[in-house]
């Protein structure tokens, strides 16, 4: 049982979509699966994608069961959120070396897929061990490219969501629940 406090919904919000206790029941199911998967002492490096993915990662890597290090990457879309054009650009990279290792990358949110698809590529250039994607929610309304992912938490409909790392214009990170967010006129 969590000891959070949940602060109540905004008047931008519209509903809590999954709220702290769920979360943490997904998150701990996750990590599980992650260290059966990496078990035998497979060197991982689990690399969590700015800003969204920050409080997932946190999350996620204090639950495994085995040894791993974190690492972090910020990328850039060009265009609307909205509407994203696939321009994904690389803001800040990694600090480890990929190379022989096992790479595990750890989205908040798969939404049309670029960032993920452009993430897969680049690191697939770095001679991983192994290249495998974890993320909390997917839209599968919205998803553009052609992408699966490893490790998902759950899918939701294709609206704007926000809290436990996802944001509207910097605000709502730190809630600890994730909520549908009114549509912006
Ligand atoms: C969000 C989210 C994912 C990406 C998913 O990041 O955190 O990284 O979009 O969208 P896609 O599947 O359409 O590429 P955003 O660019 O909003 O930056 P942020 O994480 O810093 O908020």
């Amino acid at each position: 049982m969590s000891s959070i406090t949940i602060p109540p919904l905004s008047e931008d919000l519209i509903r809590v979509l999954i709220d702290a206790d769920t979360i943490e029941r997904k998150v701990s199911e996750l990590s599980r699966k992650i260290s059966d998967t990496y078990q035998d002492g497979k060197e991982l490096v689990v690399v969590g994608v700015l800003k969204g993915a920050f409080v997932f990662t946190a999350d996620l890597c204090r639950q495994l069961h085995i040894p791993h290090t974190v690492d972090f990457i910020a990328l850039s879309s060009y265009g609307s959120k909205t509407d994203s054009t696939g321009n994904v650009r690389l803001i800040m990279d990694v600090r480890e070396d990929l190379a022989d290792k096992h790479v595990l990358i750890v989205e908040d949110i798969l939404d049309s897929g670029y960032t993920l698809d452009y993430l897969k590529r680049n690191f697939s250039t770095r001679q991983p061990a192994s290249l495998k994607t974890a993320a909390l929610l997917s839209k599968p309304e919205r998803l553009a490219v052609d992408i699966t992912l490893d490790f998902l938490g759950f899918e939701i409909p294709d609206v704007w969501v926000v809290g436990y790392g996802l944001d509207y214009a910097e605000k709502y990170r730190t809630l600890p629940y994730i909520a549908e967010m009114r549509p912006v006129e």
